[in-house]
């Protein structure tokens, strides 16, 4: 049989945000699979990139004062950072925005074109007048035309659960500028998917989808496919369609391209052949791991687009669920998202991996990281039974026979269980069975123990320290924990690392479970996994929380992709907490933390638009005399320019935040917050003092 050539991708990170837990997710279940293929000898190959085309990524830039290629440059390094953070092994990390992405995008769109599967027709959509762009559905709101909620999204109503157009909406604005939409008529590229229909069909159950993602996908199928608009209207920061100027590729058109493109300019630095993984008829495999909320366009889109213009189809797409945390919705408002950046800064990758490795399985059933079950899992697992296995007996080793381990073992039956479970573990990860593996896994483990406990070695080694009964004992022991760490290192490749320079033998490879380490010298032990520390978990949320606090009082854009044209309501990470209702009282503070707060009466002196920046507005505020009797003035920018026109401001007093750090934004040094409550929008409220008030007052 041919040794087995694997492409595997993860799905491709917006470049308009951070890398959260859920990203981590997704990256540590296809890191595990690769590491394991990796292990096993196979040729295996792990690309990923960011995906960096959009509106939200030309807005975010917009705001930023930056160019959008200056942005999603910035981007790449931070993700490729957090990614390296959790150790996920990427082959190549590129960007969609990439000279081999334009190229493979244009050809793939002119093939099409030519298989005339591609349709130009006119359709109206809303614009925004003020920032002349057309808005997406996620960019316009308005009260709901079915339940008359206020504030709901251009596409559906969170209140009533209706579906409608944007142009439906009662009140409609642009939550970009404002301003009130209006229909405009562009002329739009449409892909024909209904074509596609009958080869979806096949292709759908061919067995490369999980059963549930199948019959989901049937049922699409049965209700019939809709043409997919492919193009978006300048401005757009994307690939200009090449026939069509003024008109852009959809950023969903050249994200799964990206797949293609990362791993051309893999080509073109190593050995791989593109042909020989993207041809049709190849019997090299494709894998993409992606969530379970863009299924649509990489089991439907994307099959019909490669097989039209002449590539192989995936072998298989595995979905996943969602991240919860703590039994809760990922979300800002509810302090539970968790940027992989912030993890990192308090708690150990490796924790995370086994975790998440131990609740994983092939469905596409949502996850819980529940703390009190993260720390359980770690101390009592890794801790409590792989590292003690060792710690148990390394020492023995060590002082009473110069670190030599025995050349026989006191329990081969014992040894050998545990290396015909190799078949099965192996299986239970090929199947992204990962958890059943944990098991296996955990259950050699606790023989393990169980047989070292018996046996007592610092009883034998008390009386005699060079007893070879204790020497054989520890010599099960360690083989022992040596043949967990082979299973466990696509898991905790940097544990395991540790592993292997205690072990004195190299690199653990799968095969490595089909032998044992005897008459060899191992070294000192230090102990290679420690107990998860339960302040860090606190200061992990309390940093999170914090971190929400800033990016709902900051101006900047929602962290949030471009709305996918999905037939089913997607579900993601909440984008931005705005109404105040939803908005839980944040944990308690000392008296102490309160008076540090040093808020003022200020009366605004001057305001005024700033230049580049839709939602700021800059405030020169008057807080009376400073300590030296001169008049005390203070520069703020404050993101409340959706709901005031300067010259509305200007001789209102406020309430401020007076000691608030200077903070060094693009447009100058804002030094100081003023308060003020609303959903956003129009709908923000300057606190304003009572009569009597003067600037420069304390609120007491
Ligand atoms: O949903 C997302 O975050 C997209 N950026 C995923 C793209 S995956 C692939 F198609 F590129
Ligand atoms: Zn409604």
């Amino acid at each position: 049989m041919s040794k087995r050539k694997i492409l595997v991708t993860s799905a491709l990170p917006y470049a308009n945000g951070p890398i959260h837990l859920g990203h981590v997710l997704e990256a540590v279940q296809t890191d595990i699979w690769v590491r394991f293929q990796k292990l096993r000898g196979v040729d295996c190959v792990y690309v990923c990139a960011d995906d960096a085309h959009g509106t939200a990524i030309m807005l975010r830039a917009e705001d930023e004062g930056i160019t959008p290629e200056q942005l999603i440059d910035r981007v790449r390094s931070e993700h490729k950072a957090d990614y390296d953070g959790f150790l996920i092994g990427f082959d190549n990390y590129h960007s969609t925005h990439s000279p081999e992405n334009r190229q493979y995008s244009e050809s793939i769109y002119t093939a099409l074109r030519a298989n005339n599967r591609i349709n130009v027709r006119t359709i109206k959509q809303l614009f925004d007048p003020e920032k002349e762009l057309f808005l997406a559905d996620r960019f316009v709101k308005g009260c709901c035309p079915k339940c008359r909620a206020p504030d709901q999204y251009g596409d559906n109503c969170e209140a009533c659960g209706a579906t409608y157009s944007p142009a439906e909406l009662i009140d409609p604005r642009s939550t970009l500028s404002g301003a009130t939409p209006v229909e405009r008529e562009s002329e739009h590229y449409f892909f024909r998917l209904p074509e596609f229909t009958d080869m979806l069909k096949a292709w759908t159950r061919s067995g490369s989808l999980q059963p549930q993602v199948a019959n989901k996908l049937s049922e699409w199928l049965d209700a019939g496919l809709q043409e997919w608009d492919i193009s978006r209207d300048a401005p757009y920061f994307g690939f200009e369609i090449p026939d069509a100027p003024g008109k852009y590729f959809y950023v969903w058109l050249d994200a799964p391209i990206g797949y293609m493109a990362s791993f051309q300019n893999l080509c073109d630095r190593s050995d791989y052949r593109f042909d020989d993984y993207w041809k049709p008829g190849t019997d090299t495999e494709l894998y993409h791991f992606i969530g379970k909320d863009i299924i649509n366009f990489h089991a439907l889109f994307w099959p019909a687009m490669l097989s039209d213009a002449g590539y192989r189809t995936p072998s298989a797409v595995f979905a996943h669920g969602f991240m919860t945390v703590n039994g809760k919705k990922m979300s800002k408002s509810r302090g539970t998202f968790i940027n992989a950046g912030t993890y990192l800064q308090h708690l150990d990758p490796e924790y995370l991996r086994y975790f998440l490795a131990s609740r994983l399985g092939s469905g596409v059933d949502d996850l819980d990281l529940s703390f009190a079950e993260f720390s359980q899992k770690v101390n009592a697992d890794l801790v409590g039974k792989v590292v003690n296995i060792a710690s148990r007996c390394a020492g023995f080793v060590v002082r009473g026979f110069d670190g030599q381990l025995a050349e026989q073992p006191s329990n081969p039956a014992l040894l050998a269980e545990c290396r015909e479970a190799a078949d099965e573990i192996g299986n239970a990860f090929e199947q992204r069975e990962y958890s059943k593996a944990i098991r296996q896994i955990m259950a050699l483990a606790d023989k393990g123990n169980q047989y070292i406990a018996e046996q007592q070695p610092w009883v034998l080694a008390k009386q005699n320290p060079q007893d070879p009964a204790v020497q054989a004992i520890c010599t099960t022991g360690i083989n022992l924990f040596r043949l967990l760490m082979v299973y466990l290192k696509p898991v905790v490749p940097a544990m395991a690392a540790k592993a292997e320079a205690f072990l004195n033998a190299g690199e653990l490879t799968w095969s490595d479970s089909r032998n044992l380490l005897l008459s060899h010298r191992i070294n000192a032990f230090s102990p290679i996994m420690t107990r998860v520390d339960p302040a860090s978990i606190d200061a992990l949320l309390a940093a999170s929380q914090a971190e929400v606090k800033q990016a709902v009082s900051s101006p900047e854009p929602a962290n949030s992709p471009e709305p996918a044209s999905s037939p089913e309501p997607v579900s993601s990470p909440e984008s931005e907490a705005s109404p105040v209702s939803k908005e839980p009282i944040a944990d308690e503070i000392e008296f102490s933390d309160f008076v540090k707060v040093d808020l003022r009466i200020a009366r605004i002196a001057a305001a005024a638009y700033v230049d580049g920046a839709d939602k700021l507005l800059q405030l020169t505020l008057d807080l009376g005399l400073g300590a030296d009797g001169q008049p005390f003035q203070r520069n703020v920018f404050s993101g409340i320019r959706s709901a005031y026109k300067p010259e509305e401001l200007e001789g209102r007093l406020t309430v401020v935040v007076a000691n608030l750090k200077p903070r060094k934004m693009k447009f100058g040094l804002s030094e100081g917050m003023v308060l003020a409550a609303g959903p956003g929008g129009t709908d923000i409220w300057l606190l304003s003092p009572d009569q009597g008030a003067e600037p420069g007052m304390r609120i007491l």
